[in-house]
C-alpha cells in the first residue's frame, strides 16, 4: 500500500530561515480527523504525492459530508441491537462504503457493509482492495439493486441503506429493497431519472387541455426539471407512506454537486401518518396524470 502521508503526521520543527512543514490537516482541510490518507490514495482520491485535484476535492467534500448524516444512524442500530449493517447500492467504486469503513466500522469490531453494484469489475476491484486493507467485514456483490432484493448474501434485515447517484430508477429499487429488507435508516442522494418526465410528456397535451397546471411541464426543459423534482416528492411520500419520516435537505453547496438532493428517511412507524402519505401519493399521482407508476411508487 503508498503511504506517502500519514494521517497523524505531526508539524516538523522548523530548520532555519524555513517555514515550518504544514500537518497533513492543514494542507488538506478536507480530510476528517483520523481520516486514512493511505485509503484515500488507494481509492485515487489522493494522488501519490497525497494531492487532491478538483474532481477528487469534490468527492472528497460530497462523501465526507455524507458521512456525516450516516454515523449517528449507525450508532443508533447499534445501540439499539448491538450490531448494524450497511448496503451501499450503486456503490460504483465503493467511496462510501470504504471511507465509513474507516472511519466507524473498523474501530469497533462489528457491523458490515455491502456493496452492491452491476459493474463486475468494479466488485472485484472493491473485494481485492478490501481484502488487501484488512477490511474483513466488507461485502460487494455483482447484481442490480433489483435482484439484490432476492440475494441470500445480504442478510434478511438491514439497518442503513445507502444510494449515492445511483442511476435512473435505481434509487427507486433502493427503495423498494429498504423497504422490503425493514431497513431502519435509508440516506439517498438520487441521481436523475428520467421515467417520470417520460410519462409527463408522454400525456401532455391532455394535461394542458384538463389543467394550467400543465404549464409547469410544457417546455420540454421544464418536463426534465418537474420530472427529477416531482420523483423526489413521490419517493417521499412513498417512504412516509411506509411509516418512515423524512428529511430532505442538500447534501452539500450546489457549487460541489448538481445532483445535490439527500433524502434522509427513518423509520418510525405512525398509521395516522401512514394512511395520509398514501391518501396524497394519490392524489398526486391523479392530478399529474401519472397513474402509471403507481407501481413504482407503492401507491
Ligand atoms: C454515478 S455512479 C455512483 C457511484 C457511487 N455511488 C459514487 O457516488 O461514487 C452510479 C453507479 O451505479 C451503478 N448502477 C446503476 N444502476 C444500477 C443498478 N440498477 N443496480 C446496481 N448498480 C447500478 C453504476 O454501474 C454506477 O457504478
Amino acid at each position: 500500500m503508498s503511504a506517502s502521508i500519514k494521517s497523524n503526521q505531526k508539524r516538523q520543527p522548523s530548520r532555519a530561515g524555513r517555514a515550518p512543514e504544514k500537518s497533513i490537516q492543514e494542507q488538506l482541510p478536507e480530510l476528517r480527523p483520523g481520516q486514512s490518507t493511505a485509503l484515500l490514495q488507494e481509492l485515487h482520491i489522493l494522488t501519490r504525492e497525497g494531492k487532491l485535484n478538483q474532481d477528487t476535492r469534490r468527492k472528497l467534500k460530497q462523501v465526507n459530508h455524507l458521512l456525516q448524516f450516516i454515523e449517528p444512524l449507525l450508532q443508533e442500530a447499534l445501540e439499539a441491537r448491538g450490531d448494524v449493517s450497511l448496503v451501499d447500492h450503486g456503490a460504483g467504486k465503493s467511496y462510501l462504503g470504504f471511507m465509513l469503513y474507516d472511519l466507524f466500522f473498523a474501530q469497533r469490531e462489528v457491523g458490515w457493509v455491502y456493496g452492491v453494484e452491476t459493474r463486475a469489475e468494479l466488485v472485484e476491484r472493491s473485494r481485492e482492495l478490501a481484502a488487501r486493507l484488512g477490511f474483513d467485514r466488507m461485502r460487494f456483490v455483482a447484481t442490480t439493486v433489483q435482484e439484490a432484493m432476492t440475494s441470500d448474501q445480504i442478510p434478511a434485515e438491514v439497518d442503513v441503506v445507502t444510494a449515492l447517484h445511483a442511476c435512473d430508477t435505481a434509487t427507486d429499487d433502493a427503495i423498494a429493497f429498504g423497504l422490503a429488507r425493514h431497513a431502519r435508516y435509508m440516506v439517498l442522494v438520487p441521481c436523475c431519472q428520467a421515467e417520470v418526465a417520460s410519462v409527463l410528456r408522454k400525456h401532455k397535451a391532455l394535461t394542458l387541455s384538463r389543467t394550467p397546471l400543465g404549464e409547469l411541464w410544457r417546455h420540454p426543459l421544464h418536463t426534465r426539471e418537474f420530472g427529477s423534482q416531482i420523483t423526489n416528492v413521490l419517493r417521499c411520500l412513498e417512504l412516509e407512506a411506509h411509516g418512515y419520516q423524512v428529511t430532505v435537505t442538500e447534501l452539500v453547496g450546489w457549487e460541489h454537486s448538481m445532483k445535490n438532493e439527500l433524502i434522509l428517511a427513518r423509520k418510525v412507524s405512525n398509521a395516522k401518518a401512514q394512511a395520509s402519505a398514501r391518501e396524497r401519493l394519490q392524489q398526486v399521482l391523479d392530478e399529474l396524470g401519472l397513474q402509471e407508476l403507481q407501481q413504482r411508487f407503492g401507491a
